[in-house]
């Protein structure tokens, strides 16, 4: 049912273009198109007029300053993500207002609902426990959670004390949380016993186990959730229940300097290695209050549901620090959208009266192939922002999310943004439109981005080109990747040298300067809504001891947006079968996990190469796409291009 308050109009002349209506514009922060050229003409007042909405404990001196390669907002501010979440509303009287509602995957099991006043209480007992356990400003802690609350309270306690968090998603593997811990020296690490999927309790510590040994971490914080049986190491592990039990309820914030260290992100670059993306407090915490409050019109009263995993990015921003430094009721879901039925998600914004509803366009997609019967069943009216994130949306999804979730009512802002941008950066504001399927939108007031040629020249509007963003820097933009200052300059910003960020997407702008992402121009791929490099599967896959070789490449899929195809040179002697390529899967979730999985493995007996040997995974990328494979004349194997063509059926 979509019967509600309406907040969009069609635009009369151009097809499935919308516009915020009246009602829309009178509830927005910003309606007025002039808010995009006074930010443009001054953007650092821009951003200190955001960042005085915010409680500091020490005022900035400067601004913005920009060196190459390294720039800083707000120096010589001091704050803290935490006392911005939680104490600021506290303090102003709003301690009883929910703060988070957590719904658990079994239906039939009650929830869990924290108010501000009580979410200061959790995150500061933690954060006592964590310094009990020797944890100090600057010292980096793993959280390796499922979705349940404490993944928000480790988070906020963590940077309570200034100490520093590298969340892990907990679908990936031991080794991938291994890298992880070893790369950013974790002391400490928080985990759980297990978590809820489809129903039943999926284990969780036992990968912990596994990954620690060889690390530094020293203590093990462990949640109980599933109630499974789990060993714990003595002298190591603790329950987290027994480690806050009697601490102190109260903990005072750390004032943090403006560019200290906030937390570090695990991210997929083009090697098998992820990066660790550095934000900082003072930048990070107004750029994703600021967009958090204009993109989704956040008020007193909303329910933000923002469905991502903790574990990524999007997470971290739209679940946690935005929407709570916002003062608004966060939806933290434990489990996956087609349980008990297909209509969970629906079900849950009824039951929780939400109104603003942030997910990914490859779920969107499978909520199409489910059908419109199950939204249908349930009470939407509720719903008044609808936001999509993480790869292009194609416009069926759109118009699909736009009338059957929308109900033809609300704007979907559609939001580009990375894991190095902190936040977002490109979007439509709900008072100001246009809402256009498959284009994002502007840059949000203060942030400069153009779309370039590989020289850096900016191309015509209606051109294609790259996407990249200008100095003054967004605030949330990454401040470097932890422990490699050279990959953090080679990997941004080696192309246009160190004035210009590059975002490795394509683009192109309309008239209006609204943009529209094209996708990325690298061998990063999104699976399913989750970022993953060509080159990571391909290592995980040359882990097998009858590998010989492996290119992975990407083919678009209907519902997980892209998908990762590998062709394996099997080393001498062993032979093709399924039973192999079963263990090949296995590799993979051993080393990623299975987000990870190839959809399809071919074993063959060559790739093409060029004459120094590189692999072209241009031509196996148009073989598994079936377009044109281009001019092989110059590999050193063209006839290698025939014997892949049988392999994979390819029709041109
Ligand atoms: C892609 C997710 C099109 C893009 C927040 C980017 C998008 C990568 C959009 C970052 C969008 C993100 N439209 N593409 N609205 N949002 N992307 O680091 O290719 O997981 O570079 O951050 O996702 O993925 P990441």
């Amino acid at each position: 049912m979509s019967k509600g308050e309406k907040w969009v109009q069609p635009d009369p002349e151009r097809t499935n273009w919308y516009w915020p209506n009246e009602t829309a514009k009178a509830r927005a922060w910003v309606s007025d198109p002039a808010v995009y050229e006074k930010a443009a003409a001054d953007p650092e007042s821009f951003w200190a007029e955001r960042a005085e909405e915010l409680d500091w404990f020490e005022r900035w001196s400067k601004v913005y300053e920009d060196a190459p390669y390294e720039f800083k907002w707000f120096s010589g501010g001091k704050l803290n993500l935490s006392h911005n979440s939680i104490d600021r509303h506290v303090k102003a009287g709003k301690g009883d207002k929910i703060a988070l509602i957590w719904e658990p995957e079994p239906a039939d099991e009650e929830g869990r609902v924290l108010t501000y006043k009580e979410l200061l209480a959790e995150v500061s007992k933690l954060a006592n426990a964590l310094k009990q356990m020797g944890v100090a400003k600057g010292d980096r802690v793993g959280i390796y959670l499922p979705m349940v609350p404490e993944a928000i309270i480790a988070m906020q306690a963590v940077v309570r004390i200034g100490a520093v968090h590298s969340v892990v998603f907990s679908a990936f593997s031991a080794e991938a949380l291994r890298d992880r811990m070893l790369d950013c020296g974790a002391k400490v690490l928080i985990t759980a016993d297990g978590y809820y999927r489809r129903g039943k309790p999926i284990p969780l510590k036992p990968n912990a186990d596994r990954a620690l040994a060889g690390t530094q971490v020293q203590k093990v914080l462990v949640v109980k959730r599933s109630g499974s049986d789990v060993p714990m190491e003595s002298g190591r592990d603790v329950w987290y229940h027994e480690a806050v039990k009697g601490a102190s309820e109260t903990c005072p914030p750390e004032p943090m300097d403006a560019e200290d260290l906030a937390f570090i992100l695990y991210t997929s670059g083009t090697t098998g290695k992820p990066k660790g993306v550095m934000h900082t407090t003072g930048g990070y915490a107004v750029h994703a209050y600021a967009t958090s409050k204009w993109d989704f019109n956040l008020h007193e009263n909303d329910i933000h549901w923002c469905t991502a995993d903790v574990g990524w990015i999007t997470g971290h921003t739209y679940i946690n620090y935005g929407p709570l430094m916002n003062g608004v009721t966060t939806l933290v879901y434990e489990g996956t959208p087609d349980y008990p039925d297909f209509g969970r998600m629906w079900q849950v914004i009824e039951k929780h009266k939400v109104t603003v509803y942030y997910t990914a366009p490859t779920a969107i997609r499978m909520h199409v192939k489910w059908g419109e019967e199950w939204p249908e069943k349930y009470n939407l009216s509720t719903l008044r922002v609808l936001g999509t994130v993480g790869e292009p949306i194609n416009e069926e999804a759109w118009l699909w999310y736009f009338n059957h979730i929308g109900g033809g009512r609300c704007p979907i802002v559609d939001t580009w943004w990375q894991t190095e941008t902190g936040a977002t950066c490109v979007q439509a504001l709900p008072g100001m439109g246009p809402f256009i399927p498959t284009v994002a939108g502007r840059p949000f007031p203060g942030i400069r981005a153009a779309i370039v040629d590989a020289g850096g020249n900016e191309v015509a509007r209606g051109e294609g080109g790259y996407l990249v963003l200008q100095p003054p820097f967004p605030p949330g933009l990454l401040r470097g990747l932890y422990g490699d200052v050279e990959k953090y300059r080679g990997t941004y910003f080696s192309e246009y040298g160190p004035g210009l960020y590059f975002t490795r997407d394509g683009a192109r702008m309309d008239e209006m300067g609204n943009i529209r992402i094209t996708g990325r121009v690298d061998d990063v791929m999104n699976v399913a809504g989750h970022r993953l490099a060509t080159a990571e599967v391909e290592d995980a896959l040359t882990q097998h001891a009858l590998v010989s070789e492996v290119a992975v490449v990407s083919r678009p899929d209907e519902v997980k947006g892209e998908v990762p195809i590998a062709f394996l040179l099997l080393k001498k002697g062993a032979q093709p079968s399924d039973g192999l390529k079963k263990e090949l899967i296995k590799t993979v979730d051993q080393h990623i996990g299975p987000t990870a999985r190839p959809a399809e493995i071919y074993f063959v007996d060559d790739v093409p190469k060029t004459r120094s040997g590189k692999i072209m995974r241009r031509v196996l990328k148009a073989l598994v796409r079936g377009e044109p494979v281009g001019d092989v004349a110059t590999l050193r194997n063209p006839e290698s291009v025939e014997e892949l063509k049988q392999a994979v059926g390819y029709k041109s």
